[in-house]
């Protein structure tokens, strides 16, 4: 906190530019925290949020409902296949906690006591509150908690950059997924499998290799385990496709949004079930099978009327098409990149890239420096008119989806300049 003693104050947005209170202008590479669909200060949010705020501001959904939120349901029903119903929370990981509460109940509402252990991947992030982070453990983040986490069964995680000695990508990936197999065979406890969908975010952008995550849900359908998927940063277009689990060809019972699903305007995320999971929760009063969960804000009308604005823009312009094309541009830069001394390994899908920094190219050894990487760069960032995040010993570019290709080849040439300036400070 000493090297933060003072933040420079963002007081507008304009397009994928914020700007300070000193008129300075910064290129959101973070696309402020990975949500930011199109852009700041969009005049089609901007007055689906102004009209639904002078008609109903919020009312609560215990007992009741709203037009936005109804229409929204209907809306994230129609373009998530398999899925039937939606349970709306306002963070991301709230909306994993409901995924958790949602998959360990199923098992107790059809009286099968058994199920109680989480099965989850080494290194997923789902978020900050004690559910999510039990499911998603990252040892920097949450290793002083860790007494106070519930357990899960981890498993390892294909990294086609750090493998195993003498392992190619294939051998390693059948191995985690041996792995899984023989530990789903061995004892019929575990209630469900929770993973991040296409790839690890904060976990270090670990794309995930073709047909892992497909081969994951068909081990839980074999041994009857609920197969839940955080789609809270990698769907909705990040990864180039609107629902990341149709592109890895792999259905869950259970599915979060958040993020992008307001056009990362208000705070809204979702929980989608199955048919299965959501009959299982419908009994009469005194069977007590629903979910004792809500929360004061679930389901604002203002959140749900922009998040339908937003998904209704995502057809009308054609986004994720626009997202592929652009998202090209990052190619042109992996030689360029790659060649750096610091830079050990590259990794981008869609409107996502993780540069991995490291001191030595051959052995691969992460930087550690005495100073804070992620101030380093934020600072020779802001030198070069950008606004970027490092996580660990990796620089994240997650700009706003539709930046253009001339904002995207200005920030990759922007973010190349940072890293060269940074780097005699890291090694
Ligand atoms: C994959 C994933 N899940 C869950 C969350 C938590 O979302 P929130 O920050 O809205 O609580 C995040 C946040 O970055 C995330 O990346």
């Amino acid at each position: 906190m000493k090297e933060w003693d003072s933040f420079d104050k963002i007081t507008k947005g304009k397009g994928v530019w914020l700007i300070d209170s000193k008129g300075n202008k910064l290129l959101d590479a973070v696309g402020s925290m990975w949500c930011n669909v199109w852009g700041h200060s969009n005049p089609e949010l901007i007055k689906t949020i102004t009209n639904q705020s002078k008609k109903l501001q919020h009312s609560s959904m215990f007992n009741l409902t709203n037009e936005p939120a109804e229409e929204l349901a209907k809306r994230l029903v129609k373009i998530s296949p398999g899925m039937h119903k939606v349970f709306y929370s306002d963070n991301g990981s709230s909306a994993m906690e409901i995924s958790i509460k949602i998959a360990l109940q199923y098992w107790k509402n059809i009286g099968e006591k058994k199920k109680t252990e989480i099965a989850t991947i080494e290194n997923g992030y789902h978020g900050d509150t004690f559910g999510a982070m039990s499911v998603g453990f990252v040892p920097e983040f949450f290793g002083k908690f860790k007494k106070q986490l519930f357990s899960t069964i981890q498993f390892p995680v294909p990294n086609k950059y750090r493998l195993p000695k003498n392992y190619s990508l294939n051998d390693y990936q059948n191995q985690c997924l041996e792995k899984i197999e023989k530990r789903f065979s061995k004892n019929n406890n575990i209630a469900a499998f929770v993973m991040e969908s296409g790839a690890q975010m904060a976990g270090g952008v670990i794309i995930f290799p073709k047909s892992f995550q497909k081969k994951i849900r068909q081990l839980c359908k074999k041994y009857d385990i609920l197969f839940v998927l955080d789609e809270i940063a990698t769907g909705f277009g990040r990864l180039g496709s609107m629902i990341q689990y149709e592109e890895q060809k792999s259905t869950p019972d259970i599915v979060a949004f958040g993020k992008m699903l307001t056009g990362g305007y208000l705070t809204m995320a979702a929980t989608l079930t199955n048919k299965k999971v959501y009959d299982s929760f419908s009994g009469e009063f005194n069977e007590w099978k629903h979910l004792f969960h809500g929360h004061t804000f679930t389901g604002n009308p203002i959140a749900a009327a922009v998040a339908n604005e937003n998904l209704k823009m995502y057809q009308k312009n054609n986004l994720i098409n626009k997202i592929q094309k652009t998202s090209k541009i990052f190619t042109n830069f992996y030689k360029e990149i790659s060649e750096m001394d610091i830079v050990g390994d590259i990794r981008h899908k869609g409107m996502l890239m993780g540069i991995e920094l490291i001191s030595d190219k051959l052995k691969k050894t992460p930087i550690n420096p005495k100073k804070s990487i992620n101030k380093i760069f934020f600072e020779e960032g802001k030198n070069q008119g950008i606004y970027l995040r490092t996580l660990g010993n990796i620089v994240m570019l997650v700009p706003p989806l539709v930046i253009s290709e001339k904002e995207l080849n200005l920030l990759l040439n922007k973010t190349i300049k940072t890293i060269k300036n940074a780097t005699p400070q890291i090694i």
